[in-house]
């Protein structure tokens, strides 16, 4: 698929209609990986076709997985995950250099993780500590606070890890290093858990205890499993903040994952005045999913902080674009993490808002808006950072000013279809 490298969008009508939402990008990633640990055949459905999925598809066929493509994938693990042939590309994506620095750290064997300009400049100090206390020797520049990372694996010891950030991808890290020799794990607050279920679900145990500390024992083998993957609620985001902000609007999203650690989105909408509705929910499988329905309504600001900022943090891009156009101030605390996403998501984001007249307060940990009628014309960078540039989007198409994306094809990392997408429901009014 051939995408833009600049692309100006500006309003249209309402948004109308059905569409089916690419397949979960977090979910997605852990299906390639724990499918090809477990070393048997797992067949996994809705895989998200994306730049970063492709990333972690080819570190693990460069480790011997075989992966057969086809309306459904069938992945075949190898026996023992082997020593790749050549440095592995994580591309854009921080999940797969972050969950294979804890795969590649307890396997025989020397691996070189890269990626592109925007992933060699996030923290990887985070993974790369804990990692060295269970004993193993990973070397990076500035002593391994970033990649490239040279990983001499090997036998690793247990560990208790206390960690001062919540992040799912350093917990799943700790945890795919520690099927060997065992590890335990507490956060200060309760990142996403995918990795966690596919432990269970594997047949791994895993237990989490009332201090939060979750505790998985060494010596497990895991089994292969069959993956249903949710559409993205994280993709989801973009139409509902756009299908909310632009009058006349109805669409309708099937099958999204409503795991409860990823849908601060939703919360977050409601409370700003959303109509979002649930239906078909269904609670059966290892990850909950459901239809959205979303109606547009007229937005108030409103407060996003602690387990709210955490529950939709990668959300809070298009979030500050639905603050910019709702009535009042919106407050987005706690977030400190949104500096060290694919790019500084909160200077971009105040950056692009003021480009459109956006009256914004920039905050270590997060920022107000004063929301309003953004206007244009306006160009945004989102060189490196595929939500910033579906944020501006919606942006764009929720407002009557002219918006220039530079860089707009850094979408091919979640959603490479997403401006045919959303083009789609304007098509259908
Ligand atoms: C992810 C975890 C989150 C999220 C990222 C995907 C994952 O990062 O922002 O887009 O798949 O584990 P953290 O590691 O900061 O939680």
């Amino acid at each position: 698929m051939s995408l833009p490298s600049e692309l100006t969008m500006q309003g249209g009508g309402p948004l109308r209609g059905t569409l089916v939402l690419p397949g979960d990008k977090s979910i997605s990633h852990r299906s390639l990986l724990f499918a090809a640990l477990s070393g048997g055949t797992s067949r996994v459905r809705g895989l998200l076709r994306s730049g970063d999925v492709h990333a972690t598809m080819g570190a693990v066929v460069a480790c011997g997985a075989v992966v057969e493509d086809g309306d459904e994938l069938l992945v075949h693990g190898p026996e023992v995950m082997g020593e790749p042939a050549d440095v592995v590309d994580c591309g854009n994506s921080g999940t797969s250099m972050r969950l294979l620095c804890g795969v590649f750290a307890a396997r025989e064997g020397h691996v070189v993780l890269t990626g592109d300009h925007s992933l060699r400049r996030r923290p990887m100090g985070r993974v790369v500590h804990p990692l060295r206390r269970m004993g193993a020797r990973i070397d990076g520049r500035e002593g391994g606070k970033l990649a490239p990372l040279a990983i001499r694996g090997g036998v690793l010891e247990a560990a208790r890890h206390d960690l001062s950030i919540a992040s799912a991808q350093v917990k799943s890290a700790l945890l795919l290093a520690g099927l060997g020799a065992g590890v335990h794990v507490r956060e200060p607050r309760t990142s996403r858990d995918h990795s966690e279920r596919f432990l269970r679900a594997m047949g791994a145990s895993l237990h989490l205890d009332e201090a939060g500390w979750l505790h998985l024992e060494g010596g497990q083998a895991l089994h292969a499993i069959d993956v249903e993957v949710p559409a993205d609620v994280s993709s989801a985001a973009f139409p509902l903040v756009a299908a909310s902000l632009i009058e006349g609007s109805e669409v309708v999203l099937p099958g999204v994952g409503l795991n409860p650690t990823r849908t601060g989105v939703i919360d977050a909408l409601r409370r700003m005045g959303a109509d979002i509705e649930v239906v078909d929910r269904d609670d059966t499988g290892v990850e909950p999913r459901g239809t959205l329905v979303v109606r547009s309504t007229r937005l108030k600001g409103c407060r996003i902080d602690g387990d709210l900022a955490l529950r939709s943090l990668d959300e809070l891009p298009v979030l500050s674009v639905a603050a910019a156009f709702a009535e009042g101030e919106t407050v987005i605390a706690d977030a400190e993490e949104l500096r060290v996403k694919e790019s500084d998501r909160i200077a971009r984001v105040a950056t692009g808002l003021r480009a459109m007249g956006v009256e914004v307060e920039e905050k270590p940990d997060g920022m107000v808006i004063q929301g309003g009628r953004p206007s244009g014309p306006a160009r945004i960078d989102a060189s490196g950072d595929h939500r910033i540039a579906m944020s501006f989007a919606v942006a764009a198409m929720a407002s009557d000013a002219e918006v220039t994306i530079g860089a707009a094809d850094a979408v091919a990392s979640s959603w490479p279809s997403f401006y045919d997408a959303m083009r789609s429901l304007q098509a259908t009014s």
